[in-house]
């Protein structure tokens, strides 16, 4: 029996979340599930966005899956997202992306990987107003998560048999800052020598990966180029409601919907919980369930394959829980 800290989130969250609880449990897999309120929800019941017992929970069971957090824009709490990952130090976030079958999308044949560090770079929070009309926000890099994210990323390329890393930086501009993100891949990359490593400064890689995205393997970017490429690349594939994310750190990993929270559509039980339920499958295979992963992803796949039953966003009509149905009803075949 797995115990799992389950972050339903906002918005579409419960709704997705819902079927992918119920496809886990449809392949098997004994969970019992620690339900947690955040962010708004957990500020109206608790009186704080990122409540203790709930990073306790994660801390005991080493393992999360989380739903969208709304947050507000410019003013308000901040991202609870960005909480979650400086409080337990989940510095690695690690985007596979791939495209479905059946899906429109501008590389069906895409399959590269991004790993963004997570815990620093203008993420760091740290702005304030030096004059009125004046702010700074500073830029924090350190040799430490620069190495320690470069060391993750080639031994995830070594893990998933992945010949090539390529790290993204400004470090023509930024010659301090980059300048050192670059010198700890480098360092790194000379422990690693069966898998090349490349690097290129990242509106160049922007530019490449539009135009000829195959040349990518792992992606190696620090926070904030990270979380901008790392959505440009899911536009690539097929877009945000489609793809898995993960957190990972020392302390545990979380498992996330990499979408929002879409208030455009929230309680119309029309959400597509794919990227929730890849995500998921993520999750299984980090826990050692990998039958149960490979289960679930083969018969998420035969339903993409078929395409009879599609949600709106990818120009179906069926609704979430039909969707989780299907996957339900081919692992039973
Ligand atoms: P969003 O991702 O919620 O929505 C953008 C568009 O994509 C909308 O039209 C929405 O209907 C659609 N969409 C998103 N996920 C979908 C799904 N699973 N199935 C079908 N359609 C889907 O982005 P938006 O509107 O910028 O953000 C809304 C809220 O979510 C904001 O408060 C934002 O801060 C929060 N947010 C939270 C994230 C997280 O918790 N990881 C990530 C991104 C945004």
């Amino acid at each position: 029996m797995h115990r799992i800290t389950l972050i339903p989130g906002d918005g579409i969250g419960p709704e997705v979340a819902s079927s992918v609880v119920r496809i886990i449990e449809a392949a098997g897999v004994e969970v019992q599930w620690e339900t947690h309120f955040a962010g708004a929800q957990a500020l109206e019941k608790f009186g704080e966005t990122l409540p203790q017992d709930l990073l306790d929970s994660i801390l005991r069971n080493k393992v999360a899956l989380k739903g969208p957090i709304t947050t507000p824009v410019g003013k308000g709490f901040t991202s609870v997202n960005v909480g979650l990952r400086k409080a337990l130090d989940l510095y690695a976030n690690l985007r596979p992306v791939r495209a479905l079958p059946n899906v429109p999308c501008r590389y069906p044949e895409l399959d590269l990987i991004v790993v963004r560090e997570n815990t620093e770079s203008l993420y760091a929070g740290l702005e304030h107003i030096v004059v009125p009309g004046v702010v700074e926000s500073l830029k924090i890099i350190t040799e430490k998560a620069s190495t320690r994210i470069a060391r993750f990323a080639f031994e995830h390329a070594r893990k998933e048999s992945r010949k090539k890393v390529t790290a993204a930086h400004k470090a023509n501009i930024m010659k301090l800052s980059d300048g050192l993100f670059l010198d700890c891949f480098r360092r790194v990359s000379l422990d690693y020598p069966d898998i090349i490593a490349d690097d290129k400064i990242v509106d160049n890689a922007c530019m490449q990966l539009v135009m000829r995205p195959e040349q990518f393997d792992i992606l190696l970017l620090e926070n904030l180029y990270g979380d901008i490429v790392s959505d440009l690349c899911a536009g690539l594939v097929g877009g945000l409601g489609l793809v898995p994310g993960a957190n990972i750190g020392e302390k545990g990993a979380v498992f996330e919907a990499v979408h929002g929270s879409a208030p455009d559509i929230a309680g119309q039980g029309i959400a597509n919980p794919t990227a929730l339920l890849q995500s998921g499958i993520m999750m299984l295979r980090y826990i050692g369930e990998r039958d149960a992963a490979d289960k679930i992803e083969t018969a998420m796949l035969a339903v993409f394959t078929e395409g009879k039953v599609r949600t709106r966003d990818i120009g179906g009509t069926a609704k979430t829980a039909e969707f989780a149905d299907a996957i339900i009803q081919k692992m039973n075949q």
